[in-house]
């Protein structure tokens, strides 16, 4: 049966990674038999600016229709005076939400190929694989009561909720487990346990969960820690599991080991396999329209939607692998260009990916 993509291209640079993210699924389904159609939709800024609305009606019942969903990037300067409920951003935290993608899978490999493009010695990075599974639906990110009032000394306070109920913990803990199962066996959790009471408990059902994995080796760290382990030593880690917002920050770090935040997608999944797949950075105002953006993270995370949502593991191992022979042909968008590689744009490397898939 046909399976339908929604696309949703955002802003920033996100409608230019996003065009060469398709190219990708055009390619696979020309020339290699995926069954599937596209469908666009508005999010974020473009959705406001279009529709009054970070996320439409009609675009979460797209979604809602949709196998999966390729989302671009949202946000923007021109953006952050709006209300809140108004901002792009929220439109990303509307979809999470009313899709129920709780669990964030952020995998963080090193192509050998950019080893020198790390900012970390060669040694320490060379053979990275490591993945941050990141809670998404809840934490301080979703808290309630959260905004700002005035206290009683009269001046504003802004005030957030850092929350987490044992089932939304045991949930994610499962989707970790699982998947250090399936990996090197490894799980550490990352939480604040020795300050923050959410996080206490956060501990607490991750080990009692362990029992029902005792094959799984499994640690406790303060992510405090875990931020200077992740440059200190990142082989150290296989499966990495936290909170919403620790994820969030974590994997910013993680993504520079690889070379560039520009490498890293993610998949964002519910209990039923729904996915939306994204690179795990932003709409870049810096470098937006220039051509000049990485659009390697969400190529990359095409393959893992054919992965975890279109049932085409043999298809992404096929992109991954056109992704390895670009850079083995020395293409770079600035991003990860050195001395001795060639500089492409963000169109050149997605008919470069493109290229490579046919053989
Ligand atoms: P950012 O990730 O957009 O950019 C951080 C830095 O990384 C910038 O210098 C940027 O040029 C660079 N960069 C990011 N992606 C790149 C790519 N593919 N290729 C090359 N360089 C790349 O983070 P920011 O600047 O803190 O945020 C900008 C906007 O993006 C904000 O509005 C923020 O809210 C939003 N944002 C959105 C998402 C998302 O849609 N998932 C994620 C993070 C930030
Ligand atoms: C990400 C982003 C988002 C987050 C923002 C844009 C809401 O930083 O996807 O990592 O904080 O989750
Ligand atoms: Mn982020």
């Amino acid at each position: 049966m046909t399976q339908q993509i929604l696309v949703l291209p955002g802003d920033g640079i996100g409608p230019e990674i996003v065009t060469e993210a398709v190219k990708v699924l055009d390619a696979l389904r020309d020339r290699h038999g995926l069954d599937i159609t596209t469908v666009e939709g508005l999010v974020g800024g473009a959705a406001y600016e279009a529709e009054g609305h970070p996320l439409p009606e009609e675009t979460l019942q797209m979604a809602r229709e949709s196998n999966a969903v390729l989302l671009g990037a949202v946000g923007g300067p021109q953006w952050e005076a709006l209300d809140r409920p108004l901002r792009p951003e929220q439109g990303l935290l509307g979809l999470r939400s009313e899709l129920e993608l709780f669990a964030n899978l952020r995998p963080a490999i090193l192509y050998p190929q950019l080893a020198e493009a790390s900012t970390l010695k060669p040694e320490v990075v060379a053979g990275l694989d490591i993945i941050i599974v990141r809670e998404l639906t809840g934490g301080i990110y979703f808290g309630q009561p959260r905004g700002v009032r005035t206290n009683a000394a009269g001046e504003r306070e802004g005030y957030n909720t850092f929350v987490y109920s044992e089932s939304e913990i045991r949930r994610i803990g499962r989707v970790a487990f699982e998947t250090a199962r399936r990996r090197g066996g490894r799980l550490c959790s990352v939480d604040k346990a020795n300050v923050l009471e959410a996080t206490e408990l956060w501990r607490q059902v991750i080990t009692e969960l362990h029992a029902e994995y005792p094959d799984v080796e499994l640690s406790h760290m303060y992510v405090d820690n875990a931020a200077m382990q992740l440059v200190r030593e990142p082989k150290q880690f296989d499966v990495v599991v936290t909170s919403n917002m620790f994820g969030d920050i974590l994997s910013d770090a993680a993504a520079q080991l690889t070379g560039s935040i520009g490498m890293l997608p993610s998949a964002s999944l519910n209990a039923d396999g729904t996915g939306m797949y994204e690179p795990i950075h932003g709409s870049a105002p810096d470098i937006a329209g220039q051509g000049a953006a990485n659009p390697l993270a969400t190529i990359l995370s095409v393959a893992m939607m054919l992965r975890h949502s279109l049932g085409a593991p043999a298809l992404a191992d096929a992109v991954e692998a056109a992704v390895g022979r670009v850079l083995d042909g020395g293409l770079r968008t600035p991003d990860i260009h050195y001395a001795g590689t060639t500089r492409a744009t963000t169109a050149e490397m997605g008919d470069a990916v493109v290229a490579e898939l046919k053989q």
